[in-house]
């Protein structure tokens, strides 16, 4: 982004008062803010005018926030308002600020560190679990909303923002444009219930991401990218990347497993098995 880019094109979304544009994605845009009654600093992310497919979903991404305000975890975003009252300020959700990058952004620009990425996938395992043990599955877990601290705390953000019904729909229709297929579980592809287990595969697609420094599937078109996902085993992560230990490889290869019975049977398990590589390795 240039800078030009950063300066919002708003000056105020209900009660906020705008500074910064901190980015765009799939659902919206998102600005930096600050609360005029609190004098909080904020994130608000304001969803595109057709995010939102039918009064359905709106009504029930309404009444999840009421859930969300409530969490409380240092690794995931915690959520602080929604407002809709005002059809020209639009659809906002109000969020605790991260003032660092995004996972995203520290895959492609930071050097590669065994222990400080298993540090992080250790935290991602404790938000993850968190979330479950909420009763609440991401549906959309990816690097873009794993955002970081300034002292290197990993928060997950952006979760549960599509049912899973929404979900399907929009794999069906346009993909590309509106959520990320890169991190889509096979269960999701074959039109199975979503799980705890679907987010432990977008968790498998991103640590394969951190710590083999690609993508499993190199596949050139969407249907392609689909049939990877649901047919297709990976190369080993430690094939692909000889730094990364045989044990953590195979750790992501179960987590990529098509059968959602055959990952882990929730994050704290994934979370101590992890522990055990960077026990091995000091
Ligand atoms: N609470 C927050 N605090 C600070 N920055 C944020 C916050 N939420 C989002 N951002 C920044 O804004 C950028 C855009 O976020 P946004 O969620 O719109 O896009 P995305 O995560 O790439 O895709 P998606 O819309 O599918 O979630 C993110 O990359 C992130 O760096
Ligand atoms: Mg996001």
């Amino acid at each position: 982004m240039t800078e030009q880019m950063f300066i919002p094109d708003r000056q105020r979304l209900y009660h906020y008062k705008l500074d910064r544009v901190l980015g765009q994605g799939g659902t919206g845009k998102v600005y930096r803010g600050i609360d005029t009654r609190k004098g909080e600093v904020v994130a608000i992310k304001r969803f595109r005018e057709n995010f939102f497919r039918n009064a359905l979903h709106l009504r029930d991404l309404k009444k999840s926030v009421k859930r969300f305000k409530k969490f409380k975890h240092a690794n995931v975003v915690q959520i602080l308002d929604f407002l809709d009252d005002n059809p020209q300020e639009g659809i906002c959700m109000v969020m605790e600020y991260v003032d660092g990058p995004n996972l995203r952004w520290y895959i492609a620009n930071r050097p590669w560190n065994l222990q400080e990425r298993l540090t992080i996938a250790a935290q991602l395992c404790n938000g993850l679990q968190y979330l479950h043990d909420q009763e609440c599955i991401h549906h959309d877990f990816k690097p873009a909303n794993v955002l970081f601290t300034r002292r290197g705390l990993a928060k997950i953000a952006d979760y549960s923002l599509y049912g899973s019904s929404f979900l399907l729909e929009l794999l069906d229709r346009s993909a590309g444009e509106q959520i990320t297929p890169m991190f889509v579980a096979p269960e999701i592809l074959r039109r199975e219930k979503a799980s705890p287990q679907s987010d432990q595969y977008s968790l498998g697609i991103t640590m394969y991401m951190m710590f083999a420094e690609r993508h499993p599937f190199l596949a050139d078109s969407l249907p392609k990218l689909y049939n990877c996902h649901l047919r297709i085993i990976p190369e080993h992560p430690s094939v692909v990347n000889p730094k990364c230990p045989h044990r953590l490889g195979d750790i992501i290869m179960r987590l990529l497993e098509k059968d959602p019975a055959k990952r882990f049977r929730d994050c704290d398990e994934l979370r101590i098995a992890l522990a055990d590589i960077g026990r091995s390795r000091i």
